[in-house]
């Protein structure tokens, strides 16, 4: 069996290529460069030639603020990047592993979000996935959307790595404390997605749908910040910066994030066995491989 792997550049693509040597299947990892899922008949002929029994679809335009002057980029990718997969995916009878986001949720919800719940998205990026999200579901039926929030990882860019680098430079940071979600580290979720992989590959009949994946545990982007100098701390003997509590009031960006992203992660442990780990110990082991593999 083999899957097609798209957007291997980016942190969770990455990640992907990284683990699957672990599982029963073979990957054949596609990069923008060789594949821009937004030309049709480039995917249609690398399709051709690859001959994948299955796609995961980790590409996307993920650039939340700058979505907001180039919408029509945004869901090139989003959208019609994702169409363009579905409709090849279907043409070759073949699933798509989808991956979205919380982003898709206006935030008003004071308790988890579940597969369920009515898609709001505030922002053009969170508006692109979820058409991103809609097209999959109304052309494929044998497709798997997974939505993640706050992910980071050991490659690409985030808010781990970022707050890392500030704090080698500043006494004091300044982070949002109003906003909740569950940081996932890519190496889980690339986990989590390949554990699924394998069992739509074994499966008679397998539960195509949408779920949520994302770290154990809800935080603050204040407390997820003051964590990270925790871990920094014990692997380097360095005064961490002063993090400061501010509301989103004080951080104004170009578009307004969801104040709570909470994902239920109940649907995919139900129906693929998956578990989350609690969000402090992945943090822990991601931020010692970025110092062990020097990604900073
Ligand atoms: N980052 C988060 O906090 C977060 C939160 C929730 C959900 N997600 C979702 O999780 C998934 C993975 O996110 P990530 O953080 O790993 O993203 P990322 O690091 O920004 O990587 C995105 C990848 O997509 C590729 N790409 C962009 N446009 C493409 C195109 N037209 N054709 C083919 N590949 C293209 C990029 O290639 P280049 O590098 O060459 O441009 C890169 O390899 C995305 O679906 C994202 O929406 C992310």
């Amino acid at each position: 069996m083999k899957a097609l792997i798209t957007g291997t550049t980016g942190q969770l693509g990455f990640e992907l290529i990284r683990q699957v040597v672990d599982y029963s299947f073979e990957a054949v990892p596609i990069s923008e460069d060789e594949l821009d899922i937004t030309d049709f008949d480039r995917v249609k002929k690398t399709f051709q030639r690859v001959k994948p029994d299955l796609v995961i679809n980790p590409a996307a335009y993920t650039n939340v603020d700058q979505a907001e002057s180039e919408p029509e980029a945004a869901f090139r990718v989003n959208r019609d990047g994702a169409e363009n997969l579905a409709r090849i995916c279907i043409d070759h009878d073949i699933p798509l592993i989808h991956v979205s986001t919380d982003y898709v949720f206006d935030g008003k919800k004071n308790e988890p979000y579940v597969e369920d719940d009515q898609v709001l998205p505030l922002g053009i990026y969170g508006k692109s996935k979820a058409a991103g999200e809609q097209v999959i579901e109304s052309l494929l039926p044998m497709h798997i959307i997974i939505r993640t929030s706050w992910l980071y990882g050991v490659y690409g860019h985030n808010f781990v790595k970022t707050m890392i680098r500030l704090g080698k430079e500043r006494q004091e940071l300044s982070v949002v404390s109003d906003q909740f979600g569950c940081p996932t580290s890519a190496t889980d979720l690339a986990e989590a997605i390949l554990s699924v992989t394998e069992q739509l590959f074994k499966a008679s009949e397998p539960a195509w749908g949408t779920y949520h994946y994302c770290g154990k545990g809800i935080t603050s982007w204040h407390r997820f910040a003051e964590t990270i100098f925790e871990v920094v701390g014990r692997i380097q003997p360095v005064k961490p910066p002063a993090v400061r509590p501010i509301p989103t009031s004080e951080y104004p960006t170009q578009v307004e994030r969801p104040a709570y992203a909470a994902l239920c992660c109940d649907r995919i442990r139900h129906s693929f066995g998956v578990k989350q780990k609690p969000w402090q110990q992945s943090l822990e082991e991601v931020i010692k491989r970025i110092f062990a593999e020097e990604t900073l």
